[in-house]
């Protein structure tokens, strides 16, 4: 992970609100005046991100901690593909197409097919779940996602018994992604961006795909239209923009343990016991609600989730298996 030494985004610097929305209320209503059918896909996939989910059901597996502002959710961003800068990706993305977006599902599956993405969600309820999210680089936020538990997806897909891991696969689109084009300021990784779970980390309760946050439609810098949440793991497991996903046998590959394997690994638990070879994992800094010089707060095992969690683990060495 590129560590800045940038200072925290300052509160001028990012989108006020009001205009955003403003910007939002303006795309609708000339989406209204030329009418659906004459919009292109670009224009379409403006008027998706921050528009208001309903039926969303609350859950009992959220955290009462203060949460993140919504700007600092969506303009303090990791999505390489777009910038390794945090700032970048909110303007990168914005015209970034996700309508059309097809979901593939292939492996070991009852009948690998690739959904559009509507019919991919539409069989679920849509839930609210309030996450501490925590980077590697010792960064973390409280976010309240909304999205759809990844357990209940797998069960509808049917993987056969050979299924032992699931893979996710991040859009290959460089002419929409400036971080995927071949050149000296690149990130280094290997494109497209793919991550991986054990089946049961998979179907564990707090898994989630996320497709809102704040109640409204994923940002597209934070992963529009659908993007993996694993709350006790580090967030570069949190995979955004996904398009495929894999049943397998094996482990699969991941793109920054295999980018580096000796600071990322593929179970990337969040483990303030285990150092990051160039950094203490010991304490993080909370997003939004302080600067680089406020006081850290402690790191908890498995993020603060080691009673759903740490059995998953046992008699595992989480030293050894990072
Ligand atoms: N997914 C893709 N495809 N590309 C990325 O660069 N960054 C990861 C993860 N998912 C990343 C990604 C990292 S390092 C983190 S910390 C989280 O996304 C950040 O999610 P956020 O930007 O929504 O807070």
């Amino acid at each position: 992970m590129l560590i800045k030494t940038s200072r925290d985004i300052s509160e001028s610097e990012v989108t006020d609100k009001k205009l955003y929305l403003k910007r939002r209320e303006f795309i609708k209503r000339t989406t209204a005046l030329v009418g659906v059918p004459a919009m292109t896909g670009l224009f379409m996939s403006e008027v998706l991100a921050g528009e208001k989910l309903t039926s969303v059901k609350k859950s009992s597996f959220s955290t009462d901690e203060a949460m993140t502002p919504f700007d600092k959710i969506s303009h303090y961003t990791n999505f390489y593909e777009f910038s390794t800068d945090k700032e970048k990706p909110a303007e990168l993305a914005r015209d970034f197409k996700t309508r059309p977006w097809k979901i593939a599902i292939e492996g070991e599956v009852k009948k690998p097919t690739a959904y559009d993405f509507e019919d991919f969600i539409k069989p679920h309820a849509l839930e609210e779940r309030i996450y501490r999210l925590r980077c590697v680089e010792a960064w973390s936020m409280v976010v309240p996602w909304v999205g759809i538990p990844l357990a209940s997806i797998i069960k509808r897909l049917e993987p056969t018994s050979r299924a032992k891991y699931i893979q996710f696969e991040t859009l290959y689109s460089p002419l929409q992604m400036p971080g995927q084009r071949p050149g000296f300021f690149g990130s280094g990784l290997d494109w497209p961006y793919v991550e991986g779970l054990r089946m049961d980390e998979a179907m564990h309760p707090l898994t989630l795909l996320a497709v809102g946050l704040y109640g409204e439609v994923l940002p597209n810098q934070n992963g529009a239209p659908i993007r993996l949440v694993v709350p006790w793991k580090y967030g570069f497991k949190s995979i955004k923009s996904i398009v495929k996903i894999r049943f397998l046998e094996k482990q699969p590959i991941t793109t920054w343990s295999a980018m580096n394997p000796r600071e990322y690994g593929f179970y990337a638990n969040v483990n303030p016991n285990v150092d990051h070879p160039r950094w203490s994992q010991k304490q993080e800094r909370r997003i939004g609600s302080d600067n680089w010089f406020a006081p850290k707060k402690k790191t908890l095992m498995f993020n603060g989730y080691a009673d759903q969690v740490a059995g998953l683990y046992s008699g595992m060495d989480l030293a050894k298996f990072i």
